[in-house]
């Protein structure tokens, strides 16, 4: 199933409940919220008290990407607050084991993300325990920066060689240049924090974003 995810870091931070009534109205299919601690990424953005804040006004499900040194720590934190999935990195040293059991255990889908260079083999071994993969297309910590399509590689391999029948994410630079390719490599949510509040109809440009996606998706997907 298809889904449109928009980036809330791109959004006006002054007027959060406001934005995510825009780009629920406008069609998204999850609110992405992008959890930066200042050390596993060099910038800061929000936690939990303000995901809580989020969650009491928004209608679809957070998707919650955390890019933190302790995923395990703050998963419960998290959580509580309502995050609906919770996707933390391979690279974050923690017990990822430990961390998925937590999120499955309170019915809430568990995530993976992969850095732009990191390998997929390096989550092959919690494949089968996710519920969903996220490729990251630009090094993470910033938005609007340039996709990076030598990721598709990786996108490919996990939806088509593994036959990885969860969610694959894609995250970073997505716009409706790019998410083709992405859905043809068999990612299918999108993430798209300034292709979607930079764009002068919100409406218009994620029905444009599904419409080309749904065109270069397989039938399955
Ligand atoms: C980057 C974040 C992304 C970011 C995407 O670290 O994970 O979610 O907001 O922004 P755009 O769509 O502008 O590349
Ligand atoms: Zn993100």
């Amino acid at each position: 199933m298809i889904r449109i995810a928009p980036s809330l870091l791109a959004c006006d931070f002054a007027r959060i409940a406001e934005e995510v009534r825009r780009v629920e109205e406008a069609g998204a299919d999850w609110l992405h919220l992008d959890v930066m601690d200042g050390h596993f990424v060099p910038n800061l953005t929000i936690g939990p008290p303000v995901v809580e804040k989020i969650a009491a006004v928004a209608r679809v499900p957070l998707d919650v990407h955390v890019m933190i040194t302790d995923p395990l720590a703050f998963a419960p934190r998290f959580l509580d607050a309502g995050a609906q999935v919770y996707t933390f990195h391979v690279e974050a040293p923690c017990d990822a084991r430990a961390v998925i059991e937590q999120v499955k255990g309170r019915g809430r889908r568990a995530g993976m993300a992969l850095n732009p260079d990191t390998p997929a083999a390096a989550l092959k071994p919690f494949a089968a325990d996710l519920d969903l993969i996220l490729v990251m297309s630009v090094f993470p910590g910033f938005g609007g920066q340039r996709f990076i399509a030598g990721v598709l590689a990786k996108v490919r391999e996990i939806r088509y060689d593994w036959g990885f029948r969860g969610d694959v994410q894609i995250d970073g630079g997505i716009d409706p240049d790019t998410i083709g390719a992405c859905a043809a490599a068999g990612a299918n949510v999108f993430v798209a924090g300034s292709a979607v509040f930079g764009a002068p109809d919100i409406k218009a440009r994620i029905a444009e974003m599904r419409r080309r996606a749904q065109a270069s998706a397989s039938p399955s997907d």
